[in-house]
């Protein structure tokens, strides 16, 4: 069934404003969903001593509006891209907005794979377009079907939209059908835009899509970031790959009037991270903590379990006797932990609980979860 996206949020405020409303993050953050934050030092650490002064003396004017060429060779050797076809962007939220920008035209329509994240139903809309959601899975189901977004007529569609790794699920695309996915709107003159910000987070051995063969194709625009992986949210650095050079010159011209470059410090720092990369990797953290809420999941009556393949996400089904809104505010106040209510994204049984946090910290989180479900299903007996 296709919905129309603006339905699902009439409701209220989405997922980032009620973030925004919170507050500071607390200490046991399972809210989150990308690493641990890193600091300039940490980076700085992993340097060579050489481009440690190039950091102190680095001239803050403008920069190359499509990035420079250090940062877009190192995105280049982690997603396959050539660098020729990056552009940098302000994070993985600018890459979308752009790319939306570029694909909606004549054709307003773009499908999104649901649930989703909500900055990719927004970027759709900011730029004028009309997002439609298209449900990819359903509680208890251990993979994404992509199969309702290649039954659409996608030649009345101006993109189709994917997130693979899938927040909040945690589940990959299954590179084939992703494929079969990207023929199918290479042939109806769609965009198909592929967000995969959190990959190689939990498995460490996933490659990014544009190492696929569909990724030659023209239709596809490629869309990551350094925030997730990394922790490196406050350094705004995400891209946008595609081999199209119409779209790479539709981005540019975009975002002459978006943000028209990268700060030359943060690009510089997200190479270094993307260089040093095997120094950064958080998949054993975030595969102790799967492990933990595996085992925590199991002995949850009238719970329902998909455990994630890849990201820093998972988005387990519990028997909350209220909303997951109202249930994610009581845990706040009265166990000052943080977790994502599912009902931003239309599963209200659901709660996404992030991995990349410290496994202690996990732990704990973990344990004042199940006090706060004991206290809810006792308040709901009365
Ligand atoms: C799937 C997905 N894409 C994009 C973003 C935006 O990330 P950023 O702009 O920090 O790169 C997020 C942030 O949560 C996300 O979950």
């Amino acid at each position: 069934m296709v919905l129309a996206a603006q339905t699902e949020r009439a409701s209220g405020p989405g997922l980032e404003r009620w973030f925004a409303a919170a507050g500071a993050p607390v200490h046991l953050d399972l809210a989150r969903s990308g690493a641990p934050a890193r600091s300039v030092r940490d980076l700085l650490d992993l340097a060579e001593p050489g481009d440690v002064q190039e950091y102190f003396d680095m001239s803050l004017d403008y920069g190359p509006g499509i990035g420079t060429e250090r940062l877009r060779a190192a995105i280049s050797t982690y997603t396959g891209a050539s660098p020729a076809e990056v552009v940098v962007t302000h994070g993985a939220v600018e890459a979308l907005l752009l790319a939306c920008g570029t694909a909606i035209g004549e054709r307003q329509v773009v499908a999104v794979a649901t649930p989703a994240y909500e900055g990719m139903c927004l970027a759709v809309e900011a730029m004028g377009g009309i997002a439609q959601s298209v449900p990819v899975w359903k509680p208890g189901s251990g993979c994404l079907d992509l199969g309702a977004l290649c039954e659409l007529d996608l030649a009345a569609y101006a993109a189709v939209m994917v997130n693979s790794p899938h927040n909040p699920t945690g589940l990959q695309a299954d590179v084939a059908e992703l494929e079969h996915l990207a023929d199918c709107c290479a042939r109806a003159g769609a965009a198909l835009i592929v967000d995969e910000v959190s990959m190689g987070t939990l498995d460490s051995g996933a490659v990014s899509f544009g190492t696929s063969r569909a990724a030659e194709s023209q239709a596809v625009m490629l869309i990551g970031d350094v925030s997730k992986a990394f922790g490196l949210g406050g350094l705004r650095v995400g891209w946008c790959a595609t081999t199209c050079p119409k779209q790479r010159q539709r981005l540019a011209t975009l975002r002459d009037v978006t943000s028209l470059g990268n700060s030359a410090p943060s690009q510089h720092l997200a190479a270094l991270a993307l260089e040093n990369r095997s120094h950064l990797s958080v998949s054993e953290m975030a595969r102790a903590n799967l492990g933990r809420l595996d085992a925590w999941m199991g002995s949850r009556p009238g719970s329902s379990w998909t455990s994630p393949t890849d990201g820093l996400v998972a988005f387990p089904g519990l028997a909350l006797p209220v909303s997951s809104l109202a249930f994610a505010e009581r845990l706040l106040a009265n166990h000052r932990v943080s977790v994502a209510p599912g009902g931003f994204f239309g599963h209200d049984r659901h709660l996404r609980v992030g991995l990349g946090l410290p496994p202690d910290v996990f732990a704990e989180g973990l344990a004042q979860l199940a006090e706060a479900l004991g206290e809810a299903m006792c308040g709901a007996d009365r």
